[in-house]
């Protein structure tokens, strides 16, 4: 039985596996430039953050209707529920899919078709989390809130995402105060290629509750000391960070080093079908590479209740 777990740092359209992303390009007559799933794997060899970035946006170019944002969402919850994940809190980029001419409505609608019944056929509760795209303005970063409002009961909180470095927090204060008067929850990719100082104005000008990745505070002692010391919740996602190229190999990750400093770890997928594993597969990785004991792997699946947006009785009834 695996270990019960939330899942905290996943979006959504990073689980389009190469099988369901061609099922999707036939149906809606979209013409993928590889030739089948074996060659679109090949392309699955990132330097950076940046050039997993192009690939990831390339192939959303077959999510076009409700029902394929459905198909995509049921596709992952059903891998989730296998690996032991209770409830999962999902990213969406909706930028990158109106720039495409796909309204809100239809991600919407389409994601919330799979989520409102997840629960019943899956057993895994959950909540969707629009980000914003950082390498995009914070204009338009305002429009998208916009553009949300109608489906705000949809949504629980917003989120920071796309390329880092140069694009920092504080370009999107504004959209984060709105998004904090109209209830929403806050968090933000920082120090996942970007600097120490991109976590703490996150805190510190965004206002965020949790900090995604986060990798890069152990650069900075006071900065750990506080995240320490205010419980910060990090969401880790160890095999991203190997593709990525953040770290070397998972046996050098710091994840063991961030326990032991008493940071708040929670271990995630980020993107599972570009990344080589699902939450379970992660947290199977992680245990071997780093030699991690049941113990230290139990904390970790507690750390994700406790970082999670459940209320203590949803927590509880969620583990
Ligand atoms: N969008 C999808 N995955 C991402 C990641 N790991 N970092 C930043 N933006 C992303
Ligand atoms: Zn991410």
């Amino acid at each position: 039985m695996p270990l019960p777990k939330a899942e905290l740092h996943l979006h959504v359209e990073g689980t389009l596996e190469p099988e369901l992303a061609f099922e999707l390009a036939a149906r809606n007559g979209v013409t993928l430039p590889y030739a089948d799933t074996e060659e679109l794997r090949k392309a699955y060899l990132f330097d950076d953050l940046q050039s997993f970035l192009n690939l990831y946006y390339e192939l959303m170019a077959v999510l076009r209707t409700e029902q394929d944002f459905a198909d995509l969402a049921d596709a992952y919850l059903t891998r989730a529920a296998a690996q032991g994940v209770r409830h999962a809190e999902i990213f969406f980029d909706p930028q990158a899919h109106l720039a495409r001419g796909v309204g809100m409505g239809t991600v919407v609608e389409g994601l919330s078709r799979a989520l409102s019944r997840s629960e019943r056929t899956h057993g895994v509760s959950t909540q969707l989390i629009m980000c914003f795209l950082r390498d995009e303005s914070a204009e338009s970063a305002m429009e998208t809130l916009e553009a949300a409002r109608p489906y705000l009961d949809r949504i629980v909180g917003i989120g920071l995402d796309s390329a880092e470095v140069g694009h920092p927090p504080a370009k999107f204060r504004e959209v984060y105060e709105a998004a904090a008067a109209l209830g929403l929850r806050r968090v933000a990719h920082a120090g996942e290629e970007g600097p120490p100082a991109y976590i703490t104005e996150a805190l510190d000008v965004l206002g965020v509750e949790r900090v995604d990745h986060g990798l890069r505070c152990m650069e900075d002692p006071e900065l750990v000391e506080r995240l320490v010391r205010e419980r910060v919740p990090l969401t880790l996602c160890p095999l991203s960070n190997v593709r990525l190229r953040a770290v070397d190999v998972l046996e050098d990750h710091p994840l063991p080093a961030m326990l032991e400093a008493g940071l708040l770890c929670t271990v995630n997928s980020d993107d599972p079908a570009y990344f080589g594993g699902y939450v379970g597969d992660t947290f199977h990785a992680v245990r071997e590479a780093l030699g991690l004991d049941r113990e230290r792997m139990r904390d970790l699946a507690r750390n994700s209740f406790e970082a999670s947006f459940l209320d203590h009785d949803e927590e509880r009834r969620a583990r």
